[in-house]
């Protein structure tokens, strides 16, 4: 039985009392949530102390946004594994497309980073995904399998999650139609060693479309930016129905 996973990812947004605004929101709309959803929130850094403090006895697990893969160092401003599981945090996304695209992430980093994760106790969630760029030139699985080649290697897929995110549906409101996402996530599935790896949807996730994108067979959950942000967005995609 693969585990649904429902992951906000805040990124660059909230600050320690907008993280708390955002929980007394929220909180109450969790009483209609079936209770088998996994709901995570991946914070920023600063945030993940006070969050976690708020968490305590509610069903939100604790997400972080990224980890360093050396248990300490001189790296200036990175978190490692230790920092973070002696926070309360039990998920962190890996391998993010910004993370990519803007701070020079390869996959070999992405591989290390996965493998420190899992030693510290954290489940990652390898992002993966295709430019718009990459769609157009019909190589959308290539890269993805590249991608998952280097990524996942000495990689314990009992785990992991894996989140498909099109690079072109990301923050741009075009979303990847859910059965195509529904057809590259059982591409991915096919390349697992442990087909009960939960892989998430993410791009473009809103209200409108959360119970289309769920009712696809291959999609175990999404991994929502932008409408993860306020309380009754993320509700109602946590709260999605089941059509
Ligand atoms: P949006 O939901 O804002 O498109 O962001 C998706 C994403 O990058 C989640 O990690």
């Amino acid at each position: 039985m693969r585990k649904i996973v429902l992951a906000g990812n805040w990124k660059m947004y909230k600050t320690r009392a907008e993280s708390i605004e955002f929980l007394h929101g929220f909180l109450p709309q969790l009483t209609e949530t079936p209770e088998e959803r996994e709901i995570v929130i991946c914070a920023p850094f600063t945030d993940l102390s006070l969050l976690s403090k708020n968490l305590h006895g509610t069903r939100i697990m604790l997400g972080a946004q990224n980890v360093h893969w050396a248990a300490e160092g001189a790296y200036t401003g990175e978190i490692s594994g230790a920092m973070l599981a002696e926070l309360g945090v039990r998920y962190v996304v890996v391998g993010h497309s910004e993370r990519r695209q803007y701070f020079g992430e390869t996959d070999e980093t992405v591989n290390l980073r996965l493998k420190a994760a899992q030693n510290f106790g954290l489940i990652p969630i390898l992002c993966v995904g295709e430019t718009k760029q990459q769609r157009d030139a019909g190589q959308t699985e290539n890269v993805i399998f590249n991608q998952l080649a280097i990524d996942l290697v000495d990689v314990d897929q009992s785990r992991l999650v894996i989140a498909y995110e099109p690079i072109w549906a990301i923050g741009t409101g075009d979303t990847c139609e859910s059965k195509e996402a529904n057809r590259v996530i059982g591409l991915i599935r096919s390349k697992l060693t442990n087909p009960d790896v939960p892989i998430q949807y993410g791009g473009s996730v809103k209200p409108d479309n959360i119970d289309e994108i769920m009712a696809q067979p291959e999609i175990d959950g999404v991994l929502v930016g932008g409408a993860s942000l306020t309380p009754a967005s993320f509700g109602r995609i946590v709260n999605y129905q089941k059509i």
